[in-house]
């Protein structure tokens, strides 16, 4: 793609005189105050997306509505805990640093979920002692883990148990989490979701107050959410059956999908949400169980599309390939340290010439990084201006999930700035890294 394309780009973006504009403010403003590669955020929308997330969860399960956990894996920093606080919504932490973003900026902790597959003694009793909402149990050593802790401090901790249910998520097998043989969870096929629910209850430190499953993320198809949903529901049918009582919660995850090209659609909440609840009380009624109440937890889905990477175009290289086509090798000043996603799950993107609109024939082009490794490459065949030149910048839409917090500082390349943008106002809420930076850790 190179026409810009508004479903793909946050909701206040626009080409306006020329040039990409993000909430009022120009990319090569932008670019000329703050430096590039650089994530854009546009702040109302992504207040806008958790705001219609919590709408659509509460519409479609009225007083069963539990809480929409943001993921915070998808991208965090104490300014978005704010804005997630600010929108009533909870947050999924998965590590120790997680928690510490909404440690420091007083984010409600009743609010906030553990995850983990493997976390470790300092960060279950941090999470105790905070008061951290609900602790999400993931293996049977944490079990123990969990109850030892809890019952030291003295404390009863909320608890859910992670179940794989056995659902084949169809996205990316490393994205994919709830087939049966992942590192994640407890599997209902091999009797373990039951043995962790037994073991649970007899925990007199854990309150265990409903069950959990996340069947893999980028996810189009609400089958995958729909199955998983009736498999947990048949589960607490049996827990009723042998306990008598029922869990009251279900977690259902997150991974909702959304557009990074032309052709797809970013998922809509209330339409998803919809369906769901559908699915899930149906699935109560069957198996005669009052329906629980249900939270989520989306990353991708709030923050993806609410950022645009701006870059700036260094070098182009022209190759002749075999039957005398050219590609354009367009390299710009970021790369795989600040999106892995294309290198990593062959995830595609799209990009547009940010600075201005060009009528130049079109040239079959791939966009690259400025790392030392051939497979550093953001986009590997758009058609691009074929005027593009060093000092123009492109601008790729939908980089908000998974860019910055899976950057890294490959090639000691420090990471960008994150600007926050609203009605026409520009703000660093993550300031960019300097060499300064790297240095100081080496002893
Ligand atoms: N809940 C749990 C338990 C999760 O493990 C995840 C993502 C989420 C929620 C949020 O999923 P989302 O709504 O953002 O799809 N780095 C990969 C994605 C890994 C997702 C890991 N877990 C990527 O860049 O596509």
């Amino acid at each position: 793609m190179t026409k810009f394309e508004p479903t793909i780009f946050s909701s206040h973006a626009a080409i306006d005189g020329d040039e990409l504009q993000i909430a009022g403010l120009s990319a090569s403003g932008l670019a000329a105050k703050f430096g590039t590669p650089l994530f854009v955020v546009d702040e109302a929308d992504f207040k806008e997306r958790a705001l219609a997330w919590k709408s659509a969860l509460n519409n479609a399960f009225g007083a069963q509505a539990g809480t929409v956990y943001y993921a915070g894996k998808a991208f965090l920093c104490k300014e978005l805990a704010r804005w997630i606080s600010e929108c009533g919504i909870g947050l999924d932490v998965c590590t120790g640093g997680e928690l510490a973003v909404a440690a420091a900026v007083d984010f409600p902790l009743e609010a906030v979920e553990v995850h983990g597959n493997n976390k470790s003694e300092v960060e279950i009793r941090t999470a105790i002692e905070l008061g951290a909402g609900t602790i999400v149990l993931d293996s049977f050593f944490e079990i123990e883990r969990v109850a030892r802790i809890a019952s030291d401090l003295g404390r009863i901790q909320r608890v859910y148990i992670r179940v794989t249910p056995g659902v084949e998520a169809h996205t990316h097998e490393f994205i994919s989490t709830a087939h049966e043989d992942v590192k994640f969870g407890f599997s209902i096929a091999n009797g373990s979701a039951w043995s962790a629910i037994e073991k649970v209850r007899a925990a007199s430190s854990l309150d265990l107050v409903g069950l959990h499953s996340h069947i893999g993320s980028q996810i189009f198809a609400s089958e995958g959410f729909a199955a998983a949903a009736t498999k947990l529901i048949t589960l607490l049918a049996e827990v009723r059956d042998a306990y008598g009582a029922e869990l009251p919660e279900l977690d259902l995850g997150g991974g909702y999908g959304i557009a990074y090209v032309a052709g797809e659609t970013t998922l809509d909440p209330a339409t998803v949400m919809m369906e769901l609840a559908a699915v899930v009380k149906a699935a109560c009624a069957s198996a005669k169980i009052r329906v629980p109440r249900i939270s989520i937890e989306p990353g991708r889905a709030i923050v993806g599309p609410t950022t645009t990477t701006l870059y700036t175009v260094g070098t182009t290289k022209d190759v002749h390939l075999d039957g005398g086509a050219i590609r354009r090798y367009v390299a710009v000043d970021g790369g795989m340290s600040d999106n892995i996603r294309p290198a990593l799950y062959g995830a595609q993107y799209s990009a547009i010439i940010a600075n201005r609109v060009s009528d130049a024939p079109l040239v079959n082009s791939r966009i690259v990084g400025k790392h030392c490794e051939s497979g550093d490459i953001l986009i590997p065949e758009i058609q691009l201006a074929s005027d593009l030149i060093p000092g123009d910048l492109l601008a790729i839409p939908a980089t908000g999930a998974y860019g910055r917090s899976m950057a890294s500082n490959y090639n000691h390349t420090p990471r960008p700035a994150v600007v926050a943008v609203i009605n026409g106002q520009a703000r660093v809420i993550v300031r960019r890294e300097t060499e300064a930076d790297l240095l100081a850790l080496d002893l």
